[in-house]
Protein backbone atom coordinates (compact mmCIF):
# COMPACT_ATOMS: atom_id res chain seq x y z
CA UNK A 1 0.00 0.00 0.00
CA UNK A 2 1.16 3.55 -0.77
CA UNK A 3 0.70 4.98 2.75
CA UNK A 4 1.45 8.58 1.43
CA UNK A 5 -2.39 8.19 -0.67
CA UNK A 6 -3.68 8.09 3.03
CA UNK A 7 -3.94 11.36 4.50
CA UNK A 8 -3.75 10.01 8.05
CA UNK A 9 -0.61 7.95 6.96
CA UNK A 10 0.83 10.55 5.60
CA UNK A 11 0.52 12.84 8.43
CA UNK A 12 1.99 10.14 10.67
CA UNK A 13 5.34 10.18 8.10
CA UNK A 14 5.68 13.95 7.82
CA UNK A 15 5.57 13.95 11.59
CA UNK A 16 8.89 15.37 13.03
CA UNK A 17 9.75 16.93 15.81
CA UNK A 18 10.47 20.76 14.83
CA UNK A 19 12.55 22.57 17.74
CA UNK A 20 12.61 26.24 16.26
CA UNK A 21 9.87 28.25 15.19
CA UNK A 22 8.85 31.52 12.96
CA UNK A 23 8.38 34.57 15.26
CA UNK A 24 4.31 34.52 14.26
CA UNK A 25 1.43 34.24 16.92
CA UNK A 26 -0.64 30.98 16.51
CA UNK A 27 -4.16 32.06 16.11
CA UNK A 28 -6.83 30.65 19.08
CA UNK A 29 -8.45 28.48 17.56
CA UNK A 30 -5.58 26.78 15.72
CA UNK A 31 -4.41 25.99 19.61
CA UNK A 32 -7.88 24.30 20.26
CA UNK A 33 -7.88 22.69 17.69
CA UNK A 34 -5.05 21.06 18.97
CA UNK A 35 -5.85 20.97 22.26
CA UNK A 36 -9.36 19.01 20.72
CA UNK A 37 -7.51 16.38 19.01
CA UNK A 38 -5.69 15.55 22.41
CA UNK A 39 -8.81 15.27 24.48
CA UNK A 40 -10.03 12.58 21.67
CA UNK A 41 -7.46 9.95 22.50
CA UNK A 42 -8.22 6.69 23.98
CA UNK A 43 -7.41 7.07 27.87
CA UNK A 44 -8.33 3.96 30.71
CA UNK A 45 -11.86 3.73 31.77
CA UNK A 46 -12.18 6.65 29.34
CA UNK A 47 -11.22 9.23 32.67
CA UNK A 48 -9.15 11.73 30.45
CA UNK A 49 -6.91 11.97 33.76
CA UNK A 50 -5.31 14.67 31.22
CA UNK A 51 -4.94 18.56 31.71
CA UNK A 52 -3.38 20.88 28.88
CA UNK A 53 -1.67 24.05 30.24
CA UNK A 54 -1.66 26.62 27.50
CA UNK A 55 1.67 29.14 27.76
CA UNK A 56 1.75 32.35 25.75
CA UNK A 57 3.01 35.61 26.03
CA UNK A 58 5.18 36.30 29.15
CA UNK A 59 4.34 33.09 30.43
CA UNK A 60 6.01 30.95 28.06
CA UNK A 61 9.53 33.22 28.04
CA UNK A 62 9.25 33.05 32.32
CA UNK A 63 8.94 29.34 31.80
CA UNK A 64 12.43 29.40 29.29
CA UNK A 65 13.94 31.22 31.77
CA UNK A 66 13.62 28.98 34.54
CA UNK A 67 14.26 25.78 32.28
CA UNK A 68 17.85 28.29 31.07
CA UNK A 69 18.54 28.96 34.96
CA UNK A 70 17.80 25.34 35.90
CA UNK A 71 19.74 23.88 32.75
CA UNK A 72 23.29 25.54 35.30
CA UNK A 73 22.60 22.42 38.33
CA UNK A 74 23.40 19.83 35.68
CA UNK A 75 26.30 18.44 33.60
CA UNK A 76 26.37 17.83 30.08
CA UNK A 77 24.60 16.44 28.58
CA UNK A 78 21.52 17.22 30.66
CA UNK A 79 22.52 20.96 30.86
CA UNK A 80 22.99 21.45 27.10
CA UNK A 81 19.59 19.36 26.36
CA UNK A 82 17.87 21.66 29.10
CA UNK A 83 19.17 25.20 27.30
CA UNK A 84 18.17 23.74 24.00
CA UNK A 85 14.51 23.22 25.37
CA UNK A 86 14.72 26.27 26.99
CA UNK A 87 15.28 27.85 23.58
CA UNK A 88 12.66 26.13 21.38
CA UNK A 89 10.07 27.45 24.36
CA UNK A 90 11.33 30.90 23.98
CA UNK A 91 10.91 30.56 20.03
CA UNK A 92 7.64 29.56 20.43
CA UNK A 93 4.54 31.32 19.98
CA UNK A 94 2.60 29.01 22.55
CA UNK A 95 3.47 25.96 24.67
CA UNK A 96 1.26 23.15 25.68
CA UNK A 97 2.51 21.70 29.25
CA UNK A 98 0.61 17.96 29.75
CA UNK A 99 -0.24 16.88 33.35
CA UNK A 100 -1.48 14.20 34.76
CA UNK A 101 -4.74 14.75 37.37
CA UNK A 102 -4.19 11.35 39.43
CA UNK A 103 -8.05 11.40 38.67
CA UNK A 104 -7.63 7.74 36.81
CA UNK A 105 -5.13 6.50 40.27
CA UNK A 106 -7.74 7.73 42.35
CA UNK A 107 -10.51 6.15 40.97
CA UNK A 108 -8.84 2.77 39.59
CA UNK A 109 -7.44 1.87 42.60
CA UNK A 110 -11.42 2.48 44.69
CA UNK A 111 -12.68 0.12 41.96
CA UNK A 112 -10.06 -2.61 42.24
CA UNK A 113 -9.85 -4.31 44.93
CA UNK A 114 -5.86 -5.58 44.78
CA UNK A 115 -2.74 -4.55 46.26
CA UNK A 116 -2.71 -1.02 47.06
CA UNK A 117 0.89 -0.81 45.58
CA UNK A 118 0.10 -3.13 42.69
CA UNK A 119 -3.39 -0.49 42.06
CA UNK A 120 -0.91 2.85 42.25
CA UNK A 121 1.58 1.32 39.70
CA UNK A 122 -0.76 -0.20 37.36
CA UNK A 123 -3.11 3.05 37.03
CA UNK A 124 -0.65 5.59 37.12
CA UNK A 125 1.05 3.54 33.86
CA UNK A 126 -2.22 3.82 32.74
CA UNK A 127 -2.35 7.34 33.43
CA UNK A 128 0.75 7.84 31.81
CA UNK A 129 -0.04 5.66 28.60
CA UNK A 130 -3.32 7.68 28.02
CA UNK A 131 -1.94 10.99 28.31
CA UNK A 132 1.06 9.88 25.98
CA UNK A 133 -1.94 8.95 23.30
CA UNK A 134 -3.31 12.59 23.63
CA UNK A 135 0.39 14.27 23.49
CA UNK A 136 0.53 11.90 19.97
CA UNK A 137 -2.43 12.78 18.72
CA UNK A 138 -2.10 16.73 19.75
CA UNK A 139 1.98 16.65 17.55
CA UNK A 140 -0.36 14.75 14.45
CA UNK A 141 -2.99 17.71 14.35
CA UNK A 142 -0.31 19.84 14.33
CA UNK A 143 1.48 18.50 11.44
CA UNK A 144 -2.09 18.20 9.62
CA UNK A 145 -1.94 21.43 10.23
CA UNK A 146 1.32 22.89 8.77
CA UNK A 147 2.49 23.66 12.07
CA UNK A 148 5.92 21.79 14.23
CA UNK A 149 5.84 20.54 17.57
CA UNK A 150 8.48 18.99 19.80
CA UNK A 151 8.05 16.79 23.08
CA UNK A 152 10.31 18.19 25.76
CA UNK A 153 10.53 15.05 28.16
CA UNK A 154 13.87 16.68 29.45
CA UNK A 155 12.08 18.84 31.27
CA UNK A 156 11.18 15.83 34.00
CA UNK A 157 14.42 16.18 35.33
CA UNK A 158 13.11 19.66 37.02
CA UNK A 159 9.62 18.09 37.27
CA UNK A 160 9.27 19.91 40.53
CA UNK A 161 10.05 23.40 39.53
CA UNK A 162 7.92 22.94 36.46
CA UNK A 163 4.56 21.56 38.37
CA UNK A 164 4.71 24.48 41.06
CA UNK A 165 5.35 27.54 38.04
CA UNK A 166 2.33 25.29 36.74
CA UNK A 167 0.62 26.03 39.64
CA UNK A 168 -0.43 22.20 39.48
CA UNK A 169 1.64 21.50 42.80
CA UNK A 170 -0.43 18.41 42.98
CA UNK A 171 -0.14 16.74 39.33
CA UNK A 172 2.22 14.29 37.66
CA UNK A 173 4.31 15.85 34.73
CA UNK A 174 4.04 14.13 31.32
CA UNK A 175 5.13 16.34 28.42
CA UNK A 176 5.70 20.08 27.99
CA UNK A 177 5.11 21.32 24.33
CA UNK A 178 6.20 23.82 22.43
CA UNK A 179 4.10 24.71 19.07
CA UNK A 180 4.95 27.13 16.26
CA UNK A 181 5.20 27.84 12.53
CA UNK A 182 8.17 25.85 11.71
CA UNK A 183 11.50 28.22 10.77
CA UNK A 184 12.29 25.11 8.10
CA UNK A 185 11.28 21.83 6.82
CA UNK A 186 12.89 19.10 8.28
CA UNK A 187 13.49 15.29 7.62
CA UNK A 188 13.90 14.03 10.70
CA UNK A 189 16.41 11.48 11.70
CA UNK A 190 15.66 7.51 9.81
CA UNK A 191 13.50 4.97 11.75
CA UNK A 192 15.07 1.32 12.05
CA UNK A 193 13.97 -0.60 9.63
CA UNK A 194 10.39 -2.25 10.30
CA UNK A 195 11.89 -5.81 10.35
CA UNK A 196 14.27 -4.54 13.06
CA UNK A 197 11.37 -3.98 15.63
CA UNK A 198 9.11 -7.03 14.12
CA UNK A 199 8.67 -10.56 15.12
CA UNK A 200 6.28 -13.37 14.66
CA UNK A 201 5.64 -15.98 17.04
C1 LIG B 1 9.03 10.81 25.61
C2 LIG B 1 9.81 11.71 24.68
C3 LIG B 1 10.67 12.64 25.21
C4 LIG B 1 11.39 13.50 24.37
N1 LIG B 1 12.17 14.48 24.91
C5 LIG B 1 12.83 15.34 24.11
C6 LIG B 1 13.57 16.41 24.67
O1 LIG B 1 13.64 16.59 25.88
N2 LIG B 1 14.21 17.26 23.84
C7 LIG B 1 14.12 17.13 22.47
O2 LIG B 1 14.71 17.94 21.75
N3 LIG B 1 13.41 16.12 21.90
C8 LIG B 1 12.75 15.23 22.70
N4 LIG B 1 11.98 14.25 22.15
C9 LIG B 1 11.90 14.13 20.68
C10 LIG B 1 12.80 12.99 20.19
O3 LIG B 1 14.14 13.40 20.26
C11 LIG B 1 12.39 12.65 18.76
O4 LIG B 1 11.05 12.22 18.74
C12 LIG B 1 13.25 11.56 18.13
O5 LIG B 1 14.58 12.00 18.00
C13 LIG B 1 12.74 11.14 16.77
O6 LIG B 1 12.67 12.25 15.91
P1 LIG B 1 11.29 12.69 15.24
O7 LIG B 1 10.35 13.09 16.35
O8 LIG B 1 11.64 13.85 14.37
O9 LIG B 1 10.74 11.52 14.50
C14 LIG B 1 11.26 13.38 22.95
C15 LIG B 1 10.39 12.43 22.44
C16 LIG B 1 9.67 11.61 23.28
C17 LIG B 1 8.69 10.63 22.69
Amino acid sequence: MNTLSNETLATIHARHSIRQFEPRELAEDMVMTLLDAANQAPSAHNRQSWKFVILEGNARIELAELVSTASKIFDRPASSLLRMAARSIASAPVTIAVINTGDLISHGTELFQVDKDMGFDFFRTMEIQSSAAAVENLLLAATSLGLGAVWLGILYLIKDRILTFLQEPQGEFMAVIPVGHPVRPTQGPNKKPLENVIKKI
